[in-house]
């Protein structure tokens, strides 16, 4: 078992091996993506949405990352354990940046930090890099400026769009990030952002060129029963199985078919005799 680090992920890019990441909430999920052999594990802000039921990430506090991200890194040996820094968490100022992300090391047990946005908010970044914290950048689509964006559109399809996103991509290199997420753009620009820097791109609604890609687990399991964006695969329809197991379970409680003696603990017959005796004789 060789353990996954930030420079795994440059190395995989030179090979042209494909780098694979999976969110994860917990310790159970966290185990099994761990043992798949999947890179890395997010701890994806989407924990708003997805686990804690916001209709946005916005909400999600750092405390409750840093929760989350505890548990799973109980349950990483192999994968990279990167932790996602909330909306407001780094925006506001270059030491909050490295506050925050700096709890989500010393107190989760990450080992690397993923920020959304490009030019905007570069000098937190590169204050979080300077404290020795690897970051993950996230391009395109980023769910933290959704209310700017005017909803979940994608992004860089005009050229002048597109521009901005490559520009942004080249000062993350310049900055030194790890890798970039790009989420929600023309698979297009992301194959020429991909051949155009030298770090990582990872997609996400993003096509099929980039050195990577991401998805939230609950997405490819099939374990939602809300909309689910065109570039997720499901590769699992657990909500089915769950809703079919949960009928199951209701039916033979309510129908005395569970638990059985199978399912029951039971004691010496002749400890039962004594306490049957006992009991008649009012001993108890
Ligand atoms: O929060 C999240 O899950 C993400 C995605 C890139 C998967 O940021």
């Amino acid at each position: 078992m060789e353990k996954v680090t930030v420079e795994t992920f440059s190395e995989k890019k030179a090979k042209g091996e494909k780098i694979t990441i999976l969110t994860a909430y917990d310790y159970p999920t966290a185990k099994l993506i761990d043992e798949a052999g999947i890179d890395a594990i997010l701890v994806g802000d989407s924990l708003a949405n997805v686990i804690l039921g916001h209709e946005n990430t916005l909400a999600v506090t750092v405390d409750e990352m840093i929760h989350h991200t505890k548990a799973v890194a109980r349950a990483t040996k192999r994968a990279l354990l990167i932790g996602d820094l909330p909306f407001l968490s780094y925006q506001t100022s270059a030491e909050d940046a490295i506050r925050n992300a700096g709890r989500l090391i010393k107190e989760g047990h990450a080992e690397a930090v993923k920020v959304e946005g490009g030019s905007g908010v570069m000098d937190k970044i590169q204050a979080i890099l300077n404290a020795g914290i690897p970051v993950m950048g996230h391009l395109g689509l980023t769910p933290q400026w959704i209310h700017q964006f005017g909803g979940f559109k994608v992004r860089g399809k005009t050229t002048e769009a597109a521009k901005a996103i490559v520009r942004d991509a080249e000062l993350l290199e310049q900055a030194g990030v790890f890798s970039i997420v790009l989420e929600c753009v023309p698979w297009q620009l992301a194959k020429l952002i991909t051949e155009l820097v030298s770090v990582p791109t990872i997609g996400i609604g993003a096509g099929p060129y980039c050195d990577g890609q991401v998805l939230v687990l609950h997405d490819i399991l099939g374990l939602s029963d809300k909309f689910t964006p065109k570039f997720v695969k499901q590769y699992a329809q657990l909500n089915e199985a769950i809703k079919k197991a949960l009928a199951e379970f209701l039916g033979e409680v309510r129908g005395g078919k569970f638990p059985s003696l199978e399912q029951s603990y039971s004691m010496a017959e002749e400890e039962l005799k004594k306490l049957v005796e006992e009991m008649k004789k009012g001993v108890h």
